[in-house]
């Protein structure tokens, strides 16, 4: 079993979803760094107050500072049963880090898991999508309604839409995955790490392929 994954993908081709499908399954440790950021900036914490302007506008949030969220959270001693990185890395300088650090913690990354998208599906999926408030769970408006409008099927939390998801912050994030992101698929094809799915084939289907995949 694959326990140790990178999932990678443009913003709004799934990643969260299906990373929160694999938690549960596997009892992974999930480690979003958006998350964590929109976490920092809901208790206005220090790191909040520095993330935001860069989250709601689109930019990267600086390599130093995404980092050294990552090396202090992947040092936990619960990411040894296996981790989940969803979001990260997301530039050559934070894969090069990451890579420092697996080795200082002879932990190993396992496969760095692709999800491929159109970018017409993209915006459908980011303009649509609404989150809990408490637990973060994804939702779409079209296509993953909640049973009740408004309200999370798992907590009963409020439902809402991230300052981030409007066409004018997609399209800065698509510029930065194009450019930043993207040519790490390479820099992990060539490690022999990549392994790439279609997520256009739907939220069950995906889940389905990608954990057979895992368990070989
Ligand atoms: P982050 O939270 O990581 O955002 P993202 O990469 O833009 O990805 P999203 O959360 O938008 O999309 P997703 O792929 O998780 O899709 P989801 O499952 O929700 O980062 C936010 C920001 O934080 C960044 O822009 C940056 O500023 C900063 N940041 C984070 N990490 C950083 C880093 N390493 N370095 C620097 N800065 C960083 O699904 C989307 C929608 O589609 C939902 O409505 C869902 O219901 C639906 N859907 C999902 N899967 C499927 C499916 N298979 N079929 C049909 N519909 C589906």
């Amino acid at each position: 079993m694959k326990k140790n994954i990178i999932l990678m993908g443009p913003p709004g081709a799934g990643k969260g979803t299906l990373a929160k499908q694999l938690k549960e399954a596997f009892h992974l440790v999930h480690i979003s760094t958006g998350d964590m950021f929109r976490d920092a900036i809901k208790a206005q914490t220090e790191l909040g107050k520095l993330a935001q302007g860069y989250i709601n506008e689109g930019h990267l949030v600086p390599d130093e500072v995404t980092i050294g969220l990552v090396k202090e959270r992947l040092s936990q001693p619960d990411c040894a049963e296996g981790f989940l990185l969803d979001g990260f890395p997301r530039t050559l300088p934070q894969a090069e880090a990451l890579s420092k650090l697996t080795k200082e913690i002879s932990r190993e990354i396992d496969v760095v898991i692709n999800l491929d998208c159109d970018n017409d599906e993209l915006v459908r999926r980011i303009s649509g999508r609404r989150v809990c408030k408490n637990c973060g769970a994804p939702y779409h408006i079209i296509t993953m309604k909640p049973k009740v409008e408004g309200v999370c099927d798992l907590c009963g939390g409020p439902l809402y839409q991230r300052k981030d998801d409007n066409e004018e912050s997609l399209k800065v994030r698509l510029g930065h995955y194009v450019s930043e992101t993207k040519p790490l698929l390479d820099y992990y094809a060539n490690l022999g790490l990549l392994e790439s799915f279609n997520s256009l084939t739907g939220k069950e289907a995906l889940f389905d392929e990608v954990s057979s995949y895992l368990k070989k």
